[in-house]
């Protein structure tokens, strides 16, 4: 088997945040270096505490676990509780975790976890608002060197906005922050609506989760159920969007997922459209593509892969 993939997490549990944890934390694939909470579908304090007990729940009480940005980087929080529940995690049976945050803030793991780095070794995860990595970028120039690629769930191009006509969620909380990682120079590979929108969770795939037994999918199938309900009249569909957990899927499984090279710049102007991702899919502009835009996935194939992974807890 080829080395595990170093990895930095960052992200604002949510229940598709937890899917996307429960994905990684047993994946052999990857050396997580470390977990990142920021503020986002909820407010910091909760999203920590949701953190702590996703992970406590695997039993990767190994994996040290940091708090973040409590807020974006010049506008107000907006969160989503409409969406996810007043816990961020509705669904999930609550209990107070042993595990706690590090004592040093998110941000500054993220810059000395880098610093400590060989050139092109760390791949970051990202999906919350992009604020801690845009923050590190920021005040620690010199770790750009050090990141392989960063993987991000956001974003929309073809698909209208979840959170305005014009935006999706994280890329809106946090605009500053996305324009800061998309001009950083590094790889960046995008999942945003367009693709997230077609790995939609239904009554039978939840069941093949419930199915399984164990605590872990369990805890998904629980969170699954109640993520499922609000999506469901929004989209008229069957159940949510898994839009998190697509960022690790392409990791462990890349041939899920058709990606195009694509120029992506995000508003910060107009109040109108803030936070919108203007995708350059058909190459109008002669502006060179940053980023490699997921457009397409095999959502059996998807979940078939989720629910193996889900199995393997005990
Ligand atoms: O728009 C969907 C994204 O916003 C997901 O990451 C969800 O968890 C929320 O953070
Ligand atoms: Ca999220």
């Amino acid at each position: 088997m080829t080395k595990p993939i170093p990895v930095i997490i960052d992200c604002d549990p949510g229940q598709d945040d937890a899917i996307m944890l429960f994905l990684a934390l047993n994946a052999p694939e990857l050396d997580i270096r470390g977990i990142v909470a920021v503020g986002g579908n909820v407010p910091l304090a909760r999203t920590r505490l949701n953190l702590a007990m996703l992970v406590e729940t695997t039993r990767r009480t190994d994996v040290k676990l940091y708090s973040g940005a409590i807020r974006p980087m010049v506008r107000d929080l907006v969160t989503a509780e409409e969406v996810h529940g007043i816990t961020g995690i509705n669904g999930f049976e609550f209990f107070e975790p042993e595990m706690k945050m590090q004592d040093i803030h998110g941000v500054d793991f993220i810059v000395e976890n880098l610093r400590g780095a060989r050139d092109n070794e760390i791949t970051i995860i990202a999906t919350g608002p992009l604020t801690n990595i845009a923050m590190a970028l920021v005040k620690a120039p010199d770790i750009a060197d050090k990141i392989k690629q960063i993987v991000i769930m956001g974003g929309a191009s073809f698909e209208a906005g979840n959170v305005t006509p014009s935006a999706e969620f994280n890329i809106y909380v946090d605009p500053h922050a996305c324009d800061v990682v998309l001009k950083c120079q590094r790889p960046i590979i995008m999942f945003g609506l367009d693709v997230t929108h077609k790995v939609m969770t239904n009554p039978a795939r939840v069941a093949a989760i419930r199915a399984l037994g164990n605590p872990v999918s369990e805890a998904a199938a629980d969170m699954l159920d109640y993520f499922g309900k609000h999506d469901s009249k929004k989209y008229s569909s069957g159940g949510a969007p898994l839009h998190d957990p697509c960022t690790v899927a392409w990791l462990l499984k890349p041939e899920l997922f058709e990606l195009k090279p694509c120029h992506v710049a995000v508003e910060t102007g107009s109040e109108l459209t803030m936070g919108h991702t203007a995708v350059d899919f058909w190459q109008v502009t002669d502006n060179t593509a940053n980023v490699q835009w997921a457009y397409d996935v095999n959502a059996d194939r998807f979940f078939d892969l989720l629910t193996e992974r889900l199995e393997q807890y005990q």
